[in-house]
């Protein structure tokens, strides 16, 4: 897969890449743009969630512009997953690296990423910018799902990278991803992503919504909605939540 490298502008201290993308589509910066952080005052997780952000991991977001309905757009968080997949994939064991729905990395299955996706429309037409952010040194404490960092895990013989050279292979990895969408569409995607999935096939619970959900973790269907096949025998399609396994340690 030929990866051009988008050009990543790097910042100090920052509330959030996010909202300083947003700022600048604001102000009408040209698109693609890229930005990271050494770090942020106010990283943002999904739900609302803080992210904490020191020093030594990743914390980067691309802004884009699309012509694509919003549904379409939220396709582009498995894009970017896989993107985030083959940034980690290259510094650690083969197969300690996957994907968890809807938009986790794990590392030996404890989370060592997750990305945020934000889309809006303004005059110059529909934009979206896509956060990501990887512990490549260190992983928070007290989180609702174990944590662990690239430097927990790194293959034999390799040593940290630095949060730079990370960013850079990961965008250029979004931009083959991208490639990838546009011309195969999302079919191509969803087949690469599940080849990639954590838990496929094993008993989930899914959490974040009224109830908990519990089933088996069928399928990730045309839309990128988790099918998870429930007690009752009926196929129930999540749109949204946080998968936790039961069945690990
Ligand atoms: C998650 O909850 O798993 C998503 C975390 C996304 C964090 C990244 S860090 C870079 C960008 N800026 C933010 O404020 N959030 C995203």
């Amino acid at each position: 897969m030929t990866q051009s490298a988008p050009r990543i502008e790097r910042l100090a201290e920052i509330d959030s890449t996010n909202e300083e993308a947003k700022r600048r589509l604001g102000a009408g910066a040209e698109t693609p743009f890229w930005i990271s952080a050494t770090a942020q005052t106010a990283g943002r997780g999904r739900r609302g969630r803080p992210w904490q952000s020191s020093g030594g991991n990743l914390f980067l977001s691309g802004a884009y512009r699309f012509s694509s309905d919003p549904g379409e757009l939220a396709q582009l968080s498995f894009v970017t997953a896989l993107a985030a997949y083959d940034a980690f994939a290259a510094h650690v064991l083969p197969g300690a690296v996957s994907l968890k729905w809807p938009n986790d990395l794990l590392l030996d299955g404890a989370k060592a990423g997750g990305i945020l996706l934000e889309s809006g429309t303004d005059a110059v037409g529909r934009w979206l910018v896509v956060g990501i952010g990887l512990n490549i040194a260190d992983a928070p404490d007290n989180t609702p799902y174990p944590a662990l960092a690239l430097a927990d895990r790194l293959a034999p013989g390799l040593n940290r990278p630095h949060p730079d050279d990370v960013a850079r292979d990961l965008a250029a990895a979004f931009e083959s991803w991208l490639g990838v969408w546009r011309r195969e569409g999302f079919t191509a995607i969803r087949k690469a992503w599940l080849s990639r999935a954590s838990g496929l096939g094993e008993p989930i619970v899914v959490k974040g919504g009224a109830e908990d959900l519990y089933g088996v973790f069928e399928d990730l269907d045309a839309g990128g909605a988790l099918c998870l096949r429930q007690p009752d025998g009926a196929l129930m399609r999540v749109a949204a939540g946080d998968v936790f396994f039961p069945g690990r340690k």
